[in-house]
């Protein structure tokens, strides 16, 4: 009995050995342990062997069937072990063939630029505010000096919702809410997304990025306005760049401007981004009309201050040398990957 215990747990030993999955692992143990293995072929002679043997016999199986049992345990974590390592780096190389190609990822342009805007305006102490992009009439239009029915609502035609909310024009619709939020003084910009309808062509979108911004105080004049905007515009092009003010009319500021740039793209020489006038409107702007600061809770005769509305959209267009403004809304990857802030 001792022999053929022997030689059958060097046989379990040499197929334990060629075993690589659980599958194999589970005949293994079927053939030796099973109802009708070698075990039980084993426990069957047992019934030959001379009474006097028996008990050494019988010890002998056990013994053969406590390390086979434990030899099996052992290996099925083993195998367990082996399973999850290969799992974990199949995932590492699934993981790494998603980023090859993808390597490092990139910010849309709109992004770049508006962060680049925000550092500059912290730098000079103005917090950077966040805004809703479905407003109310009375956000968009009447707190900024806007009746009902005033012809300025013509230009700001927008989407409108079944409960009355619309979509926000510009973000000067926030302007309220933040006099509202900090009184006098305060020195704010915020960033939003814009919606008009529009007719769609190089240079007009009807979803569109702009930053406002409001330096409230006492004796906040037109010339702080101007150094501000000219501060501001030098840091994001990193060169002197022209700019020129002409006025315009919003009926939430009182003088209002239109302040141009030069054309970077072509220099003033005139090119389709520019309707061939060599100038680009990019900053409306102006003091914030004595109505508006009432409306917002704050004391006109105590208190003045300026807004402005940066179009960002048109200032990436203008930093990157984009030509057709239909490219940012365009989920064109290779269009909108290669932009980096220098
Ligand atoms: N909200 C105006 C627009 O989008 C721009 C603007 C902002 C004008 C602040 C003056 C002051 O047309």
């Amino acid at each position: 009995m001792k022999e053929k215990a022997d030689a059958l747990w060097k046989e379990f030993l040499d197929k334990l050995e060629e075993v690589y999955d659980r599958e194999a692992l589970e005949n293994l143990r079927i053939a030796f342990l099973g109802k009708k293995g070698f075990l039980a072929g084993l426990m069957a002679e047992l019934r030959q062997v001379s009474p006097e043997e028996k008990k050494t016999a019988g010890m002998v199986i056990n013994t053969l069937k406590e390390n086979v049992q434990e030899k099996l345990k052992d290996k099925t974590e083993e195998l367990a072990a082996a399973l999850y390592d290969r799992q974990v780096g199949e995932a590492r190389v699934y993981e790494e063939s998603l980023l090859i190609g993808h390597r490092g990822g990139s910010y849309h342009p709109v992004t770049l630029i508006q962060r680049t805007c925000e550092e500059i305006f912290r730098s000079m102490g103005f917090t950077i505010e966040d805004y809703p992009e479905i407003v109310d009439d009375f956000h968009c239009f009447q707190a900024l000096n806007i009746p009902e029915f005033h012809p300025a609502r013509d230009m700001q035609d927008t989407y409108y919702l079944s409960t009355g909310q619309l979509l926000k024009t510009h973000t000067s619709a926030a302007q309220n809410s933040i006099m509202r939020k900090y009184g006098s003084p305060l020195r704010a910009v915020f960033p939003g997304r814009c919606f008009r309808n529009e007719a769609i062509d190089a240079s007009h979108e009807n979803t569109f990025f702009q930053m406002e911004g409001m330096m409230i105080d006492k004796d906040i004049s037109i010339s702080n306005l101007i150094y501000f905007m000219k501060t501001m515009l030098s840091e994001i092009f990193g060169r002197a760049v022209t700019v020129r003010l002409r006025p315009g009319f919003f009926p939430f500021v009182e003088p209002g401007f239109e302040l141009d740039i030069q054309c970077l793209i072509c220099g003033g020489a005139g090119c389709s981004s520019c309707k061939h006038s060599g100038w680009l409107e990019l900053c409306p702007c102006g003091m914030i009309h004595p109505t508006v600061l009432a409306y917002g809770g704050i004391d006109p005769e105590e208190n003045s201050g300026f807004a402005f509305g940066l179009g960002l959209t048109r200032l990436a267009m203008m930093k990157y040398g984009v030509r057709d403004i239909r490219i940012f809304n365009s989920c064109n990857l290779k269009a909108l990957s290669q932009f980096v802030n220098h």
